[in-house]
């Protein structure tokens, strides 16, 4: 076995962006711009939503927690990029790489929990709104959130120690600009087969499992709303899960949309492209959805730039 002496591979390349390179700095100012309003934008309504007493519901306490994780989502990924697009060194350790799919893998599985978790949220406030109160109180949000984040790094945790013991003898080039579960595995040396079997049925459980739980609630939801008489009424309660419903829509459609691609299309770009969806403007989306479409958001964010304002003014007085 070891008289061939195969080379282990310890670093790995990320070819990334490279095969564009006069798209360099555009590439990097557009990236840059993007990641700076993510994080601006999700820390926004972290604050917002926890300086306004009329925010500190369940809803809003969800969407904190996916504020949060979609910082670290996005976090994970692109400072790195942003460092490859810029330097020729686009190298990255063995133990960053399996680092960075790990975080890769648990934040996206909490994300499709707590999803499922605010349709469920949406459910219990639509569909039982007397027994709302007693059933959402704070202790199970502050369950639903720590359980969705603790199983979401749990789950990863299985498939990913499989494949650090996976034996990698170069080429080391990843043809893209993380370190994603297909790209790692057709590089190793060894039988993926266990793996992949393992990692897929993961995916699928948590993907599956989370959906069928939005969707299960989604249904129950209309069916409500449709029943409410008045169409105030029904405007009102359907205000509410809108802005939920879009993000949940966006999310597994680029999810579907990963899984279902046709094979013609697994061509280079469209991967990269593809994984920008998730990984970049998700993200980004997130905030401006709950802002834009939502009125309680709407105007905690004016009455705080209005206490900015007046701050200010009271500043400039007593100078
Ligand atoms: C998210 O949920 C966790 C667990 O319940 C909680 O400890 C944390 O404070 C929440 N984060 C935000 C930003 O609301």
């Amino acid at each position: 076995m070891g008289s061939e002496n195969q080379s282990t591979v310890t670093t790995f390349v990320l070819l990334g962006f490279s095969i564009y390179p006069e798209l360099k700095s555009v590439l990097f100012l557009v990236f840059c711009l993007v990641y700076t309003l993510t994080i601006a934008g999700n820390i926004t309504i972290i604050v917002i939503i926890k300086n306004d007493p009329h925010l500190h519901t369940p809803m809003y306490f969800f969407l904190t927690n996916l504020s949060l994780l979609e910082i670290c989502y996005t976090s994970n990924i692109v400072p790195k990029m942003l460092s490859d697009i810029l330097t020729e060194n686009r190298s990255v350790s063995m133990l960053a790489c399996i680092t960075q799919l790990y975080f890769f893998g648990s934040l996206g599985s909490t994300e499709c929990f707590l999803l499922g978790v605010m349709a469920y949220d949406r459910y219990l406030a639509i569909c039982h709104p007397l027994r709302y109160r007693s059933l959402m109180n704070n202790k199970v949000c502050v369950h639903l959130a720590a359980s969705s984040w603790l199983s979401g790094f749990l789950a990863t945790l299985i498939a990913v120690s499989l494949i650090s013991q996976l034996h990698f003898c170069g080429p080391n080039k990843i043809k893209h600009f993380f370190c994603d579960l297909q790209p790692v595995l057709k590089l190793s040396c060894s039988d993926t087969f266990i793996t992949e079997t393992i990692a897929g049925t993961f995916a699928s459980i948590i993907l599956l499992g989370s959906c069928l739980l939005t969707v299960g609630s989604y249904v129950q939801i209309i069916s409500t709303i449709l029943r409410i008489p008045s169409s105030e009424g029904r405007q009102k309660a359907f205000s509410t899960c809108i802005s939920h419903l879009t993000v949940v829509i966006i999310f597994y459609g680029a999810m579907i949309f990963m899984y279902v691609k046709p094979t013609t299309a697994n061509s280079f770009g469209f991967n990269k492209i593809l994984a920008l969806l998730y990984t970049v403007v998700t993200p980004l989306l997130n905030p401006f959805i709950y802002t834009l479409r939502n009125k309680d958001v709407k105007k905690a964010l004016r009455k705080a730039a209005g206490n900015i304002w007046i701050t200010e003014k009271n500043a400039s007085f007593l100078r």
